[in-house]
């Protein structure tokens, strides 16, 4: 807008001129607008806001002043007065123009450049002249940098956020294509006989999810809607990351698994596309269980992202979620969280996350199975899992897994002493069984309260019932 201009020798002649009009209409918005923004050009910036303030008063939803007012803020170094003006107008859906650009101005005079390129970035999409910027020049990004990179036909793949090395950015053309690194397509060999117990959780997701792929026209007969997830939640180790695997297997399609939290971290600033690239992958690879780790990420996460960039990640999930842009025909999706009070409520709307499945630590005959799933293919003696888990109460599969392995390791301790190998025992399991302490306390405790002061529509109805709280 107005800040490059050089100060004019005729701007006090105008601003009088203004002064004096105003005094006769006082209201008058485009006038003031006017005065405002020559007093900001001539670097009048205090008594540029005081007017801009005024023109807010009496056209108080015209976003293009709000625009103005953030500006002058920045420009008197007021980093967060004109931060929270632009939090709020990227809220809107489209934001005015010049927000991005602003935005990423913010962000660079307080030092944050990756986030400013991001913001950037954006800017160009919205208005390509920006490419040849000042801005850009100081962003260290070039016009060849940024071509191709606006527009809706951008390569969905090409993902890659500069990187600042040295306090410089990086050149984009550096980048390789290594967006969807880390991230492993599985072919998982355990299927549902692998998981003990849960029976009621297996069947529900054999109805909503691996059925109607089986089955397609059945469900479109009747009228039922094939897509959306489930959410499963549940303290820790108690097998939701198992399942979702052994789904994969039972459905014979693919696994891609995917932590929130590597999303947000290792794109930072570029969680939307990278988010579309890792839903593609897995349309491309379909039949595939898309397993989303940690969702409740995206929900903490929103409220230490400032400004909308957590919305728009959530936002761009939700989209994907719908197949908005692209039929998520063939992919089953899961999502799994120990913090189910944080999930965004968004994500629990109909085709969306709209059952939420609570994935309890074993029961006895649950952990009897997981014992033997655990014992499989082990030297042992003929002893009853039964007999040993009765007094388990409490302890997750991961605990189960950490009592067998805790088992063998004395075993194998005592074979290399004696130097010669022995057959596990019952004795052997209890013993180990005295050294693990059960890990799912704690998440009761915490979700005790949340079932007792905001189980809202029964959200948490299962854990109360598990609890005896109901
Ligand atoms: N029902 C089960 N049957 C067999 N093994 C199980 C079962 N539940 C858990 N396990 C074992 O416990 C381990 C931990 O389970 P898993 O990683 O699936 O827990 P989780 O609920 O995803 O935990 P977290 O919340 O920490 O991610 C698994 O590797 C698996 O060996
Ligand atoms: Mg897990």
């Amino acid at each position: 807008m107005s800040r490059a201009d050089e100060p004019d020798p005729a701007a006090d002649e105008t601003i009088r001129a203004l002064e004096a009009a105003l005094a006769q209409s006082p209201d008058n918005v485009p006038l003031i607008r006017h005065l405002a923004r020559t007093l900001g050009q001539q670097r009048r910036f205090e008594d540029a806001e005081r007017w801009y303030r005024r023109a807010l008063q009496l056209a108080s939803d015209d976003d293009t002043l709000r625009l103005a007012l953030a500006e002058c803020y920045l420009d008197q170094n007021k980093h967060n007065h004109a931060g929270v003006i632009v939090d709020l107008l990227l809220q809107r859906d489209p934001p005015v123009a010049g927000t991005f650009v602003l935005h990423a101005r913010i962000l660079l005079a307080e030092g944050d450049v990756r986030r400013a390129v991001h913001a950037f970035h954006r800017a160009v999409e919205d208005d390509p002249k920006q490419a040849e910027s000042e801005l850009a020049r100081r962003l260290g990004l070039s016009a060849a940098d940024l071509a191709g990179r606006s527009g809706d036909d951008r390569d969905e793949d090409d993902a890659g956020v500069p990187e600042v090395v040295d306090g410089r950015v990086r050149s984009l053309a550096d980048e390789g294509p290594n967006e969807l690194a880390g991230l492993e397509l599985e072919r998982p060999r355990i299927a549902f006989a692998d998981v003990g117990g849960m029976d009621a959780l297996k069947e529900e997701i054999s109805i909503k999810l691996i059925q109607p792929q089986k089955h397609p026209e059945l469900f479109k007969a009747y009228g039922k809607s094939v897509g959306g997830g489930l959410l499963l939640y549940g303290p820790p180790g108690c097998g939701k990351t198992h399942i979702a695997r052994a789904t994969a297997g039972e459905a014979q399609a693919r696994f891609l698994a995917v932590g929130i939290h590597d999303v947000l971290d290792m794109w930072l600033g570029n969680s939307e596309k990278q988010l579309h690239a890792i839903f593609e992958h897995a349309r491309r690879n379909a039949p595939c269980v898309l397993f989303f780790d940690e969702v409740d990420a995206l929900a903490s996460k929103r409220s230490d992202m400032r400004g909308s960039a957590g919305r728009h990640v959530i936002n761009q999930f939700l989209s994907e979620l719908d197949g908005v842009s692209a039929s998520n025909e063939g992919v089953l999706i899961l999502a799994a969280t120990n913090s189910p009070w944080f999930v965004d409520p968004a994500f629990r709307r109909p085709g969306r996350f709209d059952r939420m499945l609570f994935v309890p630590p074993p029961d006895e005959t649950a952990r009897a199975a997981i014992l033997e799933v655990h014992l499989a293919g082990k030297p042992l003696e003929a002893l009853s899992a039964a007999k040993i888990v009765k007094k388990l109460d409490g302890f997750s599969g991961a605990d189960l897994h950490g009592l067998v392995e805790r088992a063998v390791e004395a075993k194998l301790r005592a074979a290399l002493k004696q130097g010669a190998p022995s057959p596990l025992t019952e004795k052997d399991l209890m013993r180990a069984a005295k050294l693990v302490k059960p890990s799912t306390r704690e998440w009761f405790s915490t979700a005790r309260n949340h079932v007792l002061y905001a189980n809202e529509g029964g959200l948490y109805d299962d854990v109360a019932k598990y609890l005896g709280l109901e």
